[in-house]
């Protein structure tokens, strides 16, 4: 018989645990003057402080606050160089463009193994020290079938949520040959990228790949095995989310420009409408209004898509911040979207809660409660992490 250690936490002031059936009733689950007991890589018990059983260890959390660590569903972290000049650029007026992707391919390609493991643990190091303790990551900055197949292999040595982004934008190699290179991303690319990979993506958007184009890449991913999401309706309005809900993907990412059909859709369908506020900020661009994609019945996760040129943040709390402030999320919203709104995006049950059974990823905030996160923007407020058990800060 193996025996696992036990650890409570105690006089937790505020405990998130997006238990509905817990505490307040709300979606949170939020439980007050709480105590949370970790047994393994698992929790064991949630409930109030005072009821806490005994168990081999015990952590005063002093009247802060514990959250489920944080599910960034949506990143882009296999890559080398930085785009300052372009934002620089940008800052001074001029726009954001999918052109400037091929800057960082340029980089990526004549990067080393070695680079961008470093680089993507580096990103990974930030993000835990912000409470991320579960991420996706994607390739889409090599666009040729060894530099694909490259960037999946080391994203796939750093985390579980692979995503195959060949489709990010037409390869400089096909420049003259789009329908050429739907054929190698659908052909030999996926052939090379599929074992490393869970899911696939395409940037759906003008000046990347139209709606034919896109569905005929996610239909050949799925034959495969790979569950598809999108990149939609970042730049403007398009088809990405009707595609997206139509073939049942696990998430529509960015969906800024939307319309009345788009909301039914995705009011109707199971695909997760993730917004990356990271993006907005930083290319200045129009805020997506989250009451109108949360009044359509939508289920809405949040994320940094942190990437070198639209969104260089791997911060959470940031993200949760501006949610809040300039796209019309509750501060118990946001909480809910970066945490069990990105497991939903990825279709996991076993994180983004603090339930019974559920993976022991939690954050112990230098706050009362979660609120501070989007009150105190700024502020480096996560004071402890534990990923699946372990003290991971
Ligand atoms: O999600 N939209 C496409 N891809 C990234 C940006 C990539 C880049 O600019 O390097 C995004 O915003
Ligand atoms: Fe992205």
């Amino acid at each position: 018989m193996t025996t696992t250690t036990t650890t409570a936490i105690t006089h937790i002031a505020n405990l998130v645990t997006n238990d509905p059936s817990l505490g307040d009733g709300t979606p949170l689950g939020l439980i007050q003057d709480a105590a949370v007991v970790i047994d393994g890589d698992r929790i064991a018990w949630t409930g109030e402080s005072s009821k806490a059983p005994a168990t081999d260890n015990a952590v005063d959390a002093g009247g802060r606050a514990v959250i489920p660590g944080f599910v960034d569903s949506h990143s882009h972290l296999v890559f080398a160089g930085d785009r300052t000049a372009e934002f620089n650029a940008r800052m001074s007026g001029r726009p954001y463009s999918a052109g400037g992707i091929r800057t960082t391919v340029a980089a990526t390609r004549a990067a080393s193994d070695e680079e961008l493991s470093a680089n993507v643990a580096r990103y990974l190091a930030e993000a835990l020290r912000q409470g991320t303790t579960t991420f996706e990551t994607k390739s889409g900055y090599g666009l040729s079938v060894e530099d694909e197949a490259r960037a999946l292999r080391i994203a796939a040595t750093h985390t579980d949520e692979v995503t195959f982004l060949g489709a990010h934008i037409v390869s400089p190699d096909y420049a003259d040959d789009p329908a050429g290179y739907v054929d190698l991303v659908t052909g030999p690319m996926l052939d090379a990228c599929a074992p490393y990979a869970r899911w696939i993506d395409v940037f759906c958007e003008r000046g990347a790949f139209d709606e034919d184009q896109a569905r005929t890449i996610l239909t050949a991913g799925a034959a495969r095995g790979l569950h598809p999401r999108v990149h939609a309706n970042q730049l403007g309005h398009g088809p990405g989310v009707r595609l997206a809900v139509e073939l049942d993907a696990a998430s529509a990412d960015h969906c800024t420009h939307l319309d009345d059909a788009d909301l039914d859709a995705l009011g109707q369908g199971r695909t997760v409408a993730t917004l990356l506020p990271g993006a907005e900020f930083s290319t200045r661009a129009q805020w997506p209004d989250a009451r109108r994609i949360l009044g359509a019945g939508a289920t809405v996760a949040l994320s940094t898509d942190c990437n070198p040129g639209s969104s260089f943040t791997s911060s959470m709390p940031f993200c949760i911040a501006l949610a809040v402030r300039d796209m019309g999320m509750t501060p118990d919203e946001a909480l809910w979207s970066a945490t069990a709104g990105g497991a939903a995006a990825l279709r996991r049950t076993d994180v983004g809660r603090l339930t019974p059974g559920a993976r022991a990823d939690l954050v112990m905030l230098d706050a009362p409660s979660h609120v501070h996160l989007a009150y105190r923007p700024g502020v480096p407020l996560v004071r402890a992490v534990w990923r699946a058990g372990e003290r991971a800060l």
